[in-house]
């Protein structure tokens, strides 16, 4: 399968997204060592300095419902908080709902899922992947100091990114295939271990606007079960969730 390096680009979603409407193959890898307009979720900007962390973008072609895509999400937060886990032992890796990963409360990677649909089914999907790897304090804006870190920061010592590139490879091949076959099921409960969000009252966007709800667990669809002040469990499909 392709992996396309890049030294610099804008973003290596962008990037992907050329790739996939020239029918690039399931599978095709963007990597920079730099991006210049790396954006996150809600067009918040993704700081993505030289050489410092894993930028990267991949091309799937899932045979799958449109409403599926926050599966895709959970099964690329699993695969990556595994990897990460395994790279940089023995720092506790922990996903937050509904996809980035923390350590001791503070972010060091987020995906960011980008789809296109034809007729209610999904014709392609981009998941970029940001890894904060060997960045140092230097790299962040004040703003961020408190909220970001990275695995160098934590652990003391720089890792070898092609190791946590390979080693996401790894785990996500191996999640995406069982998932094809085997569906949802094991997903979930791969990611309800590894979550630090459940039993914590958050911020959740509910169809009444923002509430303080407590994550239970996740439905079979992927889909958030918080528990609310007026004793109701509702599903809670995508959100902006505050700290
Ligand atoms: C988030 O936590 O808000 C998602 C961040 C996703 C960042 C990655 S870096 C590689 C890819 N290219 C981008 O411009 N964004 C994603």
């Amino acid at each position: 399968k392709a992996i396309k390096l890049h030294d610099s680009v804008d973003s290596t979603q962008n990037i992907a997204h050329r790739l996939a409407e020239d029918d690039a193959l399931e599978g095709t890898l963007v990597i920079a060592e730099q991006q210049t307009s790396g954006r996150g979720r809600m067009g918040r900007k993704w700081i993505s300095p030289t050489g410092k962390g894993v930028w990267m973008s991949l091309v799937l072609r899932p045979k799958l419902p449109l409403q599926v895509a926050s599966q895709l999400t959970l099964l690329t937060a699993v695969a990556l908080c595994r990897a990460l886990r395994t790279v940089a032992a023995p720092l506790e890796i922990g996903i937050k709902w509904p996809n980035d990963l923390l350590i001791n409360g503070k972010k060091i990677s987020g995906i960011l899922l980008e789809s296109t649909a034809e007729e209610e089914r999904l014709k392609y999907v981009i998941a970029g992947i940001g890894i904060s790897v060997n960045l140092e304090e230097s790299d962040y804006p004040q703003e961020l100091r408190d909220i970001a870190t990275s695995l160098r920061l934590e652990l003391g010592r720089p890792l070898d990114r092609a190791e946590v590139i390979a080693s996401f490879i790894r785990e996500f091949e191996q999640l995406y295939t069982a998932y094809q076959k085997d569906g949802f099921g094991f997903i979930r409960s791969l990611w309800e271990a590894l979550s630090v969000s459940l039993h914590k009252p958050m911020q959740l966007k509910t169809a009444n606007g923002m509430q303080i709800g407590t994550p239970i667990g996740l439905d079979e669809s992927g889909a958030l079960l918080a528990t609310f002040e007026n004793g109701a469990t509702i599903p809670i499909f995508s959100a902006e969730t505050l700290p």
